[in-house]
């Protein structure tokens, strides 16, 4: 029997290695890998390694060798089915009936990477034909001695409509394969079929075993397009694929990152001066199934963007497309080059050094999309900043993953707390400067202490009772969301707390606490609980009766209930200010009676 690919794929993807085999092999992290006593052989010190990255188990004292199946087969002494359907069984997919139709589709598979190799081969041998003279100049031109050719498969393609299929067919390849396969072109109904890559040097592209899956081919001079790709075939998805996967990701294990940059030449440039972990995209954008497959390599694959203004407005849009799919540890970085230079002609121009030294100063994704929105305009006044600060958030949201949404919002706000407290420290350093040379030294003075008002003072007490017993919002969460503060910067604390509180309902002191510090709050918070108007008589509206002690609950209903009242008290001033009419007369007048009311019922 066999299996569609796919679904043996989804196996390899879904078991954790580590799992599987550490239920009989007790396993310790050992860098990258796990390491333990091998289970196919005696052994007293350990030399059989897990790969969790690699999806394999290798032992080097017996040499067993394979991934999750292959593991499955040897310890339980099944054959390759029966080893596929108990895996399956165990992470709960249903074993697909496998129909004539896919059948026949996995042997045409089969047949193309064949056909693949096969093309590969031919194209290699041409460039070291006659035929191929000024294609090997033109790569030799480019800095590319035989071994580069060699390791990279490097080939040409004729300038023919139909060498490649002679050699082929008469090597018994069927002309519909050879159209499958995306080297021949038959346009319908209409002549014969021909090749697809003429008078071209070419890349060819292999999968993560190294298997040929399709081919790119750059034109020798000025002729469009630059490069040609395979298209699109059982074989070959330009969105799944990067080039140079293979060894791109053995070598991103030692150099423990993984770059990823446009161009087969950047790719081969890179691996000249010593970067052997690089992939690309084949000049497309990053596209999710690309992404999930860096992820398996790397946590933060580095993306290496062109410094020009369309090289910044792509790493933006990769970096709002990385957003949603973030996880918890995966993330992406992001380099740029000097404005019009990619990997291939900044080596040439200033070597392996400075490449390096640019991909140590790679930016985190958060750092590009906190980039993003402050360039967009300067932020000098409350309004832009306020935009600046939704906008960040709207990206913060876009994350699907709660955890790292989370992290993402504390971070934004923290720095932007801090960003504002040094914008108007150094106002008020400047304003106090020009004021002492002009002899105003008063002005500084009232401005740092505003008078306090009432309604400040009893924010500042709700927020305390909060802070002190967050439990209570269980039963006022919803009542402090109606009030609006008057004093802004509680105002930002309450809805903090509130957003806080709603997505974590156990909330206690410390951890609310915690959190507020993280956003930037701590010396408002500070402020907040040493103003303490709650257990200090007389500096607070809102005192205890004759010394009795009120629960903290009732305190707070208390001064939520006077916070609702004075602000309908203003609502009522207001109206009756702008039409001093009898019915305004009356309202506002009832709102005195009722906040005296309560003020007398409180002391
Ligand atoms: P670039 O235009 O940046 O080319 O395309 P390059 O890699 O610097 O090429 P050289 O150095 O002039 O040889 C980057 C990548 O985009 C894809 C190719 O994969 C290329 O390597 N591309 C580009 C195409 O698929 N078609 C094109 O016409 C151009
Ligand atoms: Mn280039």
């Amino acid at each position: 029997m066999s299996f569609p690919s796919s679904f043996l794929d989804e196996i390899r993807s879904r078991v954790v290695l580590r799992e599987l085999i550490g239920r009989h092999v007790k396993l310790i992290r050992k860098g990258h890998e796990y390491s333990g006593l091998c289970p196919f052989h005696n052994e007293k010190t350990p030399s059989f390694t897990v790969s969790e990255e690699k999806g394999f188990f290798h032992c080097f004292g017996c040499g067993a060798h394979g991934d999750a199946i292959g593991y499955v087969m040897r310890f339980e002494n099944l054959t390759f089915p029966e080893a596929v359907k108990r895996l399956a069984q165990e992470i709960g997919i249903s074993v697909p009936n496998v129909s004539p139709e896919e059948l026949k589709s996995e042997k045409i598979r089969s047949s193309l990477y064949d056909v693949m190799e096969k093309a590969c081969h031919f194209f290699e041998k041409s460039l070291k034909s006659p035929q191929g003279a000024n294609a090997l100049k033109y790569l030799r031109g480019r800095g590319l001695d035989d071994d580069d050719i060699s390791r990279f498969r490097l080939g040409y393609a004729p300038e023919s409509r139909n060498i490649l299929k002679q050699a082929l067919i008469s090597a018994s390849v069927s002309e519909s394969l050879l159209i499958d396969s995306g080297l021949l072109i038959k346009l319908e109904n209409r002549g014969m079929s021909y090749e697809r890559f003429r008078n071209r040097v070419i890349f060819p592209i292999s999968d993560q075993g190294s298997r040929i899956i399709g081919f790119g081919g750059r034109a020798l001079g000025d002729v469009q397009p630059k490069y040609l790709n395979s298209p699109d075939t059982a074989l070959f998805q330009k969105g799944s694929i990067l080039y140079n996967i293979k060894t791109g990701r053995s070598a991103s294990v030692a150099a423990g990152r993984v770059i990823v940059v446009e161009g087969y030449m950047d790719v081969i440039a890179l691996a000249r001066a010593g970067i052997k972990e690089a992939v690309a995209t084949l000049g497309t954008a990053l596209s999710e199934r690309q992404l999930a497959l860096l992820w398996k390599i790397e946590p933060e694959p580095v993306l290496c963007f062109d410094g020009d203004n369309a090289g910044v407005l792509a790493a933006y849009r990769a970096a709002e497309r990385a957003l949603p799919l973030l996880q918890p540890g995966k993330s992406l970085r992001f380099i740029f080059l000097p404005s019009g230079e990619d990997p291939d002609t900044l080596l040439k121009s200033a070597g392996r050094d400075a490449m390096e030294e640019i991909l140590g100063n790679a930016s985190t994704l958060s750092q590009v999309i906190w980039n993003m929105e402050a360039a967009q305009q300067t932020l000098d006044t409350p309004e832009r900043l306020a935009g600046f600060e939704h906008r960040l958030e709207k990206h913060a949201r876009s994350i699907v993953d709660k955890k790292v949404q989370y992290q993402y919002r504390i971070s934004f706000r923290a720095k932007l707390s801090q960003m504002t407290s040094k914008m108007f420290s150094q106002k008020s350093l400047r304003g106090a400067n020009s004021n002492q040379q002009s002899g105003a030294t008063n002005f500084t003075y009232k401005a740092r202490n505003p008078p306090e008002t009432l309604a400040k003072r009893r924010e500042e007490a709700v927020l305390a009772t909060v802070i002190r017993q967050p439990a209570l919002l269980d039963g006022y969460a919803e009542a402090i969301g109606k009030l609006e503060f008057s004093d802004p910067e509680l105002n930002r604390v309450r809805q903090e707390i509130l957003t806080f509180y709603a997505s974590s309902p156990d909330l206690d002191r410390k951890m609310l606490m915690e959190h507020l510090r993280l956003c930037g709050f701590n010396s408002t918070t500070g402020v907040i609980l040493f103003a303490d108007t709650l257990i200090k008589p007389g500096q607070s509206e809102i005192q205890m009766v004759d010394g009795t002690v009120m629960t903290e609950m009732a305190q707070l209903r208390v001064m939520l209930s006077e916070l609702i009242q004075g602000a309908r008290l203003e609502e009522a001033q207001r109206r009756y200010e702008a039409d001093p009419n009898d019915e305004n007369l009356a309202r506002l007048l009832e709102c005195k009676k009722v906040t005296m009311d309560s003020y007398r019922g409180n002391i």
